[in-house]
């Protein structure tokens, strides 16, 4: 299987990692494997890799990506929100360093009947990141009321006519089932108007990403692993995170800073008496973008941005 996928930030989230040798590192986003590759060419005796990904074809992927590196690699099929239990299944107390690099990838992308497309007519909608699940794209699409598709759609989708394509979409639903990315597709089109569908991008990006983010609960796991996360990095270790969207960049840049100066006293107060500790510092005052060279070279890098954590050292 070729997994045609250019790792973004490639270069600066390996930097961010201060990779020693002999480290342990995580990956909980392994896809197929373009990062954790770099990771493990710097690793050397007693360097390992713990690579994490839900999905089926990303951990097939990278396993024939990594294989030159032998049992310095470790791929485990699970969401990295279950991280903890992965490395202590493992025998594992703490990690080096941690990343994320969250999203789908190019693969999930161009593969059309995983329904993650908008560029394919006649996929199933589907969307699970992770096959074992049950529900589906189609579930949300045809359960969720008119408003639950609404707020997804502004929210995650940041689209300007949600609650046209919500309305849409209910109303088509009564009549037939929406079963195929085409007919949602083209739910969607009759929405938007004329003039904006011939110059803005793809009609459906925005409310096929909104409904992507909604079934893997994108937002959520990320949210609740990231003091986890950090909890797992041995004194001195990073938690390197690249996002693709407003809210979940919102999340990364929280959480970070709340671990850096986790104290809820009053501002007049003039010692703590809160008494929670500082995890660790922010590295990255401003996220680390694309270069312009990168990102004339891959489109996917265009909203990308790197945040980085180190703990304590103690
Ligand atoms: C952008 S790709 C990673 C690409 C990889 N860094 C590379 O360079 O090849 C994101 C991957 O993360 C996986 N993924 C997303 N959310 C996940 C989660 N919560 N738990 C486990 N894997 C997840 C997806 O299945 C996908 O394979
Ligand atoms: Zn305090």
């Amino acid at each position: 299987m070729i997994f045609g996928h250019k790792s973004v930030l490639l270069d600066e989230t390996i930097e961010s990692l201060n990779i020693k040798p002999d480290g342990i590192y995580v990956d909980g986003t392994l896809g197929g494997g373009g990062h954790a590759y770099e990771v493990c060419r710097r690793l050397g005796e007693g360097g390992r890799l713990i690579g994490i990904d839900q999905d089926a074809d990303a951990i097939a992927a990278a396993s024939e990506r990594l294989k030159e590196f032998g049992d310095k690699v470790t791929i485990v099929r699970s969401n990295y929100e279950n991280i903890e239990a992965v490395l202590r299944e493992l025998g594992i107390k703490e990690a080096d360093g941690i990343y994320l690099d969250l999203g789908v990838s190019s693969y999930q992308l161009d593969t059309a009947d995983r329904g993650f497309t908008y560029r394919e007519d006649n996929a199933p909608l589907d969307m699970r990141m992770d096959q074992r699940n049950t529900e589906t794209a189609k579930d949300i699409v045809n359960n969720y009321t008119e408003s639950e598709l609404f707020h997804i759609i502004r929210d995650y989708g940041e689209d300007r006519f949600a609650k046209n394509i919500a309305k849409h979409i209910v109303r088509a639903r009564q009549e037939k089932e929406i079963e195929t990315t085409g007919e949602l597709i083209e739910i969607i089109k009759a929405a938007i108007p004329a003039k904006v569908r011939a110059t803005g991008g793809h009609p459906a990006k925005r409310t096929f990403q909104a409904i992507r983010i909604e079934l893997n609960k994108e937002l959520e796991v990320l949210e609740n692993s990231i003091d986890t996360m950090t909890d797992l990095l041995a004194p001195g270790g990073r938690l390197s995170i690249i996002t693709f969207h407003s809210l979940e960049d919102r999340i990364v840049k929280n959480r970070f800073r709340t671990n850096e100066n986790p104290c809820t006293c009053p501002p007049d107060f003039p010692v703590c008496m809160c008494g929670k500790k500082s995890r660790g510092r922010v590295v990255t005052r401003k996220p680390i973008l694309p270069s312009e060279e990168e990102l004339s070279e891959n489109k996917r890098s265009k909203s990308a941005k790197l945040r980085v954590f180190e703990k304590n050292r103690r």
